[in-house]
Order: structure tokens, then sequence, then C-alpha cells
């Protein structure tokens, strides 16, 4: 059988393989410097600034103890470096917080893709019983009573009458993520032609992960993601068995019209949506961008190293009936693993944006805000 072969990234070459037929294969390639951004939500100076502030204010939750950077840190890769993410007080959530870092290029939001853009998302947590339980009327009745938030939505919102509204929120909140973007990792370089950027174990980890390894059969295009759902059989983590991570993801269930939520031991994803069998554990696939700054890894944390990961797609994923065909064991040896981990480092930034906890605007009539809310 012959196999043409197409030249993808010019000087430093990566070798891509089409098939017989020609067609050309999905692949890997560096990412543009900007996302996209939607035609009624431009990135705005202004708009970036407000977003900023909401992103990191506890004030957007019921008790004003939780904000985004709660479950996105930007000290730990934008994400939470813990089986489960944190929830609002006395909850327990039932899944594993992603990173935002890069989300912006992203055309499927979650685990199980439920929203497709940043604005759309940017409104669920806010009103989620157990991550930020707030109400939007009265949250913008909240942001109403500081001074400088009125001041700011006028600036950032400029046409409109009374922009303090949940809409806004989020977009500004959109545009301060599409700030969170870098592309400046060992492998971007080396795809944007400096050979020297990767070293010899990273470059054989990338032609096992787009040969051998099967990898680039998900986890492709720019941010490493088809924006397509798999299931790939990921075990359950015994932390789903705990009481409290149980009562959430019942209450998801029953939210979702399931009757019998109990009889459902673990986090299904997409399955929860749909109804529909063929969906049972089926997530989205996940940037690998920055992956090394943000275990532990899956919907669920149950791996906490990228060896265990690489581990896991050598046996050729879980065991469920439904399992994505394109998971077969790999036979890789353990330099060949330890390859593919050290190209999944190479895709770490050199300078991961970091943004430290703006000092927050007081409510009219006070002079400061209290640590962790009122
Ligand atoms: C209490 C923890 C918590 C809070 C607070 C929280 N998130 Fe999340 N976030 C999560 C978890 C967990 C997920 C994944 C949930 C899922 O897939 O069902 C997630 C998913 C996301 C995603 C999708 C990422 C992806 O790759 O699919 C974005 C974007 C995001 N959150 C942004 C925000 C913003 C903006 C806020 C503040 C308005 C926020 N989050 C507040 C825990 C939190
Ligand atoms: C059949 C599609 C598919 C293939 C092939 C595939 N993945 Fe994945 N990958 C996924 C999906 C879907 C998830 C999320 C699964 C979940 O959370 O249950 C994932 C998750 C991951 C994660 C965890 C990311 C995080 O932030 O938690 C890593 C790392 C990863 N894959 C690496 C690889 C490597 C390395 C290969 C090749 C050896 C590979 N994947 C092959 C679909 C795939």
């Amino acid at each position: 059988m012959v196999r043409k072969t197409f030249l993808l990234s010019g000087i430093a070459g990566l070798m891509i393989s089409a098939g017989a037929d020609g067609a050309k294969k999905p692949s890997i390639g560096p990412l543009p410097d900007k996302p996209p951004e939607p035609k009624d939500n431009p990135t705005t100076p202004v708009k970036v600034e407000l977003g900023k502030l909401l992103y990191f204010d506890p004030r957007l939750s019921g008790d004003g103890s939780v904000s985004c950077a709660t479950c996105h840190d930007p000290n730990q890769g934008w994400a939470k470096k813990r089986v489960m993410s944190p929830a609002y007080p006395e909850n327990k959530h039932f899944r594993h917080s992603p990173t935002v870092l890069n989300v912006a290029f992203n055309t499927l939001m979650f685990w199980d893709g439920r929203v497709k853009t940043l604005e759309e998302q940017a409104e669920k947590p806010i009103a989620s019983p157990f991550e930020m339980n707030m109400n939007y009327d009265l949250l913008e009745e909240r942001l109403k009573a500081i001074p400088e938030y009125r001041k700011l939505f006028k600036k950032a919102f400029p046409n409109e009458r009374e922009p303090i509204t949940i809409k806004n929120i989020a977009k500004a909140i959109a545009a301060f993520e599409r700030t969170i973007v870098c592309n400046d990792s060992p492998f971007d370089k080396y795809m944007r032609g400096d050979s020297n950027a990767m070293d010899e174990l990273q470059i054989k980890g990338m032609k096992l992960f787009v040969g051998k390894a099967g990898c680039v059969q998900c986890h492709n295009g720019p941010n490493f993601t088809d924006n397509k759902f798999h299931v790939t059989g990921v075990p359950k983590s015994r932390v789903e068995d705990q009481p409290l991570v149980a009562a959430t993801r019942n209450f998801v269930l029953r939210q979702a019209g399931f009757r019998n939520p109990e009889r459902i031991d673990r986090d299904l994803g997409r399955f929860f949506l749909t109804g529909n069998k063929k969906d049972k554990g089926s997530f989205k696939t996940p940037t690998l961008r920055n992956v090394a700054l943000t275990p532990p890894y899956m919907h669920n944390g149950v791996f906490k190293t990228l060896e265990e990961v690489v581990d896991f797609y050598d046996k050729g994923g879980g065991k469920v009936p439904n399992k994505d065909r394109r998971l077969k064991p790999l036979n890789l040896t353990d330099e060949e693993k330890e390859a593919l981990v050290a190209f999944l480092e190479a895709l770490t930034c050199e300078n991961v944006p970091y943004v430290e906890e703006p000092e927050l605007p007081p409510y009219e009539g006070e002079t400061k805000v209290k640590k962790g809310g009122r």
C-alpha cells in the first residue's frame, strides 16, 4: 500500500501520513495568538478589567465565599489540584475542575459539552446550587450597590441604559477569559520552526502521539481536541461513593428528569444529558495544552499523574462494552511511555499567564471588602 505524506509544519517538519485514499488525517499544530471572539462581545480593555474583577469576586456567590478563581485558580494552572472540584459550602462537587487556560479556543464547554460559548458558560456556575448558589436578579441588585461596578459596567457597555445584567456579567467574564491564553510552549516553538525547542525524547513522543499511540485520533487541532465526545472507559473514582458527592450527582440527575438517580453510582457524562445508552460514560475530549500543570486527570480526577494516564491508554482504555473503537492495547515500551509523557510536558507554556487577585471594589458607604465575603 502506498502511503502519501504531507509536510504540515514547514521547517520543523512534522510528517503526518495520509491513508491510501489520500484523505488527510487530523493533525496537531501551533495555536494562533488570539482566540476567536463573537461579534456581539468584542474584547475591549475596560471589559477585560471588569471581567477580571468579577472573576475574582466571591460576592458573585450566595454567601460571598466562592469566586470563579476558587475553582479555576491562577496558582494551580487555572484549574484545581484536587480529585473533585471545590463546591459551595456544605456541598461536594461530583466532577474535577478543568482549566480555563486557553479555554477560549474551545467550541464545547464542560466535560459533557453542554454549552458552546464562554458567554453561555459563565452564567451557569453562578446559579448552580452546588457551585456559587446565587440568583441572577439578586446578583444584579447586589452589584448595583457597588459604585465602582456601576462605573465600569457603564464604560464597558456604553450604549445600554442599565448595563448591570447577568448577560453583561457573563460577557465581561468571557472577555477576561479570552486574555488567559498562551502559545509559547516548546511544541508551539518547534512547530513554528525552532527545531531545538523540543528535545529528542519529546520529538519521539510527538511521533508516537500522531503515530503508533493514536492519540491524535481524538486529541487534534491546535488545542488538542476534536471537540467531540468519546467513551474511553475511565474507571470510577473511589470519591464518587462519598455520600455528599453522590448527593450532588443525584441532584443533577433529578434535575435532568431521571426518576431513580440512586441506581446510578458514577458519573456517566453525556448520558446524563441525552439519556441515550450509547452515551454512557461519554465525555468531551479535553485539551492537552498545559496538562502537566493540572493534575489529577479525567472528569473524576481518578489518575494522579500523566504516567497513569499513559498506562491507561497503553492497556487500550477501560473495560466498558460501549468503548470507542479507536482505543486498542498499544504495547508501548517503557521508553515509549516516557517519550509520550515528555511530549505532553512539551505542551506547557513557558509564560503561563498569571493574574494576581485584584483589590475588589467595596459596597457603597464602605471602605473595603471583607475577606471571604461578609
Ligand atoms: C465551585 C467550583 C466552581 C466554580 C465556583 C466555578 N467553576 Fe467553572 N467549572 C467547575 C467544574 C467542576 C467544571 C466542570 C463541570 C462539568 O463539566 O460539569 C467547570 C467548568 C468550567 C468551564 C469549562 C471548561 C472546559 O474546558 O470545558 C469554564 C470555562 C469555567 N468553568 C469557567 C468558570 C467561570 C467563569 C466561573 C465563575 C463565573 C466558574 N467557572 C466558577 C468548577 C467551578
Ligand atoms: C477515542 C478518543 C481518544 C483517544 C484515542 C485518546 N484520548 Fe485522551 N481523552 C479522551 C477523552 C474523551 C478524555 C476525557 C475522558 C474522561 O474524562 O472521562 C481524554 C482525556 C485525556 C487526558 C486527561 C486530560 C485532563 O485534563 O484531565 C490526557 C492526559 C489524555 N487524554 C492523553 C491522551 C494520550 C496521551 C493519548 C494517546 C495515548 C490519548 N489521550 C488518546 C479521548 C481520547
